[in-house]
């Protein structure tokens, strides 16, 4: 059986996030999103726990995809998978750069563990969680960035945060 993981802080994950999931779904027998830290990103907008709840419920409609959390390094967590693939998209040449150099920590790390990249789709090509946030915190309309089961779960957050 294949197996990927898709790995990533999703804070919050986006459409461009899903389609990164939902194409790699349809590539490897089972798929495990992993939700995780990056150190870079120091005042998440979400708990890991309110992250892995709204990624639960938008993978909900693909029966080969779970979800998963570690606070570990991603090279030891792809260990416990027999041959899994990681799984990322790579938006710009940026991008390339920094995957680049984890891909290349990460075969340190885990010699076995083998990454994989699929170009994100051109209309989400603009699209990150930090836009999101932005978006969010200045009330802007965050149809078409997120999926639409986790609007109301941005919109109130973002609130909360208007209030501090
Ligand atoms: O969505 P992101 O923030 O681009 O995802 C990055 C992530 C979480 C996949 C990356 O930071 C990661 O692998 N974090 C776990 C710790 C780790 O293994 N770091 C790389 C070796 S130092």
């Amino acid at each position: 059986m294949s197996i990927a993981i898709c790995p990533g802080s999703f804070d919050p994950i986006t459409l461009g996030h899903l389609n990164i999931i939902r194409r790699t779904s349809r590539i490897f027998d089972r798929v495990v999103v992993c939700v995780m830290y990056n150190s870079s990103k120091t005042s998440p907008m979400f708990t890991v726990e309110e992250r892995l709840d709204m990624v639960r419920r938008v993978v909900a409609k693909y029966p080969n995809v779970t979800v998963d959390s570690s606070s570990g390094l991603l090279a030891e967590y792809a260990r416990q998978f027999d041959g899994a693939v990681v799984v990322k998209g790579l938006r710009a040449a940026s991008d390339f750069e920094y995957e680049f150099q984890m891909n290349l920590i990460n075969k340190k790390i885990n010699p076995e563990m083998e990454t994989m990249f699929l170009t994100s789709s051109g209309k989400y090509t603009f699209l990150s969680s930090s836009v999101v946030r932005e978006m969010a915190r200045y009330d802007g309309d965050l149809k078409g960035l997120v999926p639409d089961e986790i609007i109301d779960d941005i919109r109130e957050k973002a609130k909360q945060w208007r209030m501090r």
